[in-house]
């Protein structure tokens, strides 16, 4: 008889996008004429880059004709992409080796795929609120997590407590779903207390292109000592607006062992076995980002959706409400107003202004009394959105 992972009996009952999805369509089918506006679930609302455009044509066209037609490709990436992004990283004075990158349909399913790596005995440190994919994927595999609390108090940015032992620490910055971004002498605390545990950091840097100073690094590799501790995932996602396109990448230094083990040898395998790689006209599509023209034209997109979280901002603070993000990051995380639970805010702005946000309970127990809104929509509904915002709240 065949026998279920019964972890899965551990899991809430449906992974948090899918249920607002279901909650918001409910409501729209029982109220057609009401005008919804969606900042919830992080997805880019701007068309790809010209760039993007016209490289995926050619590539099009290069997959019509019999001499550059292209079958299965590499299954870790083609090196013209990979080359791309060496010059990218090079750029930020971090020097990586090819082999090292590993091109993939997404950071999401990278960050789940690599816990194939992982004895489930490990235990897992997650902060709280976090991006459920972290913890969902975990309890499928019935791996312990402790949780580490990211609060108002400590700005959501957890710091490492070295009572607490861990051998695989999720980071994600800036961060998902608060917006916070750990500084460059935050991120050493993490990398110092990772070695000292022996543990491996998976630092999620899916939202790097949205810092704009020195101060807060863009990939963990900024740091000392991270190339023997950490592995990057990162997503053309957010970049470059390939939510449906359909592209990422993760590091997987040559210098991390466990146990004598290279993680990348183990993880070229693992892709190997279970992945047959990016087809070749979003790979072309993602190399065009790396392209001066391409730079300029995904610069102009971020500042977009910066100006967006601006709005944002600036109706949150008229309103005196309290929130992080937004700076560093497409994403604001708000008090909800007069001691509300984020559900119950979530179904007053949805009832009373139309307009959908993700409740921070959604994200983890500390998330409880928060309320995540993106900046990745259209401008001119965004503008609308905040405006409706403002009214809810005054009118509490
Ligand atoms: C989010 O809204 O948290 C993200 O869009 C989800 C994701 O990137 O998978």
């Amino acid at each position: 008889m065949a026998k279920i992972n019964e972890n899965y009996g551990k899991l809430t009952e449906s992974y948090l996008f899918s249920n607002i999805a279901h909650r918001v369509s409910t409501y729209q089918k029982e109220n057609p004429a009401a005008d919804i506006i969606r900042l919830g679930i992080g997805d880019v609302t701007l068309p790809l880059c010209p760039a993007v455009i016209e490289a995926m044509h050619q590539a099009v066209d290069e997959m019509g004709k019999q001499d550059t037609f292209h079958g299965y490709g590499p299954e870790q990436g083609y090196s013209f992409l990979k080359q791309a992004l060496l010059g990218y990283y090079a750029g930020r004075g971090i020097v990586l080796e090819e082999d090292e990158v590993f091109i993939s349909d997404g950071a999401k399913s990278d960050l789940g795929n690599i816990l194939d790596l992982f004895s489930p005995d490990n235990t897992v440190l997650i902060p709280d609120p976090v991006y459920p994919v972290y913890v969902d994927t975990n309890l499928m595999a019935g791996r312990a997590i402790r949780y580490i609390n990211a609060t108002e108090s400590n700005g959501f940015l957890p710091l490492p407590d070295p009572s607490v032992r861990a051998d695989i620490i999720y980071i994600c910055s800036p961060n998902n779903p608060t917006g916070a971004a750990y500084t460059k002498e935050q991120l050493a605390q993490w990398v110092q207390y990772a070695q000292d545990c022996q543990a491996v950091i998976l630092y999620d840097a899916a939202y790097e292109a949205f810092i704009c100073d020195e101060n807060h690094p863009r990939s963990i590799y900024e740091i000392d000592g991270a190339k023997n501790c950490a592995i990057e995932f990162c997503s053309f996602s957010k970049t470059a607006g390939f939510t449906g396109t359909r592209c990422g990448y993760t590091i997987v230094p040559l210098s991390l062992s466990i146990q004598g083990a290279k993680l990348n040898h183990m993880w070229l395998r693992r892709q190997t076995t279970k992945f047959n790689g990016v087809p070749y006209i979003v790979q072309r599509g993602a190399a065009a980002v790396f392209t001066p023209e391409g730079q300029t034209q995904i610069q102009e997109n971020l500042a977009y959706y910066r100006k967006n979280a601006s709005v944002i901002a600036e109706a949150l603070r008229s309103c005196g409400v309290w929130f992080t993000g937004g700076t560093y990051s497409p994403y604001l995380w708000m008090k909800c107003p007069n001691g509300l639970s984020s559900w119950e805010f979530f179904d007053l702005l949805l009832q009373k202004a139309n307009v959908v946000g993700t409740p921070g309970e959604g994200f983890g127990k500390n998330g409880e009394g928060f309320f995540r809104l993106t900046a990745f929509g259209d401008q001119q509904r965004t503008i609308e959105a905040a405006q409706r915002l403002k009214q809810l709240i005054a009118s509490l």
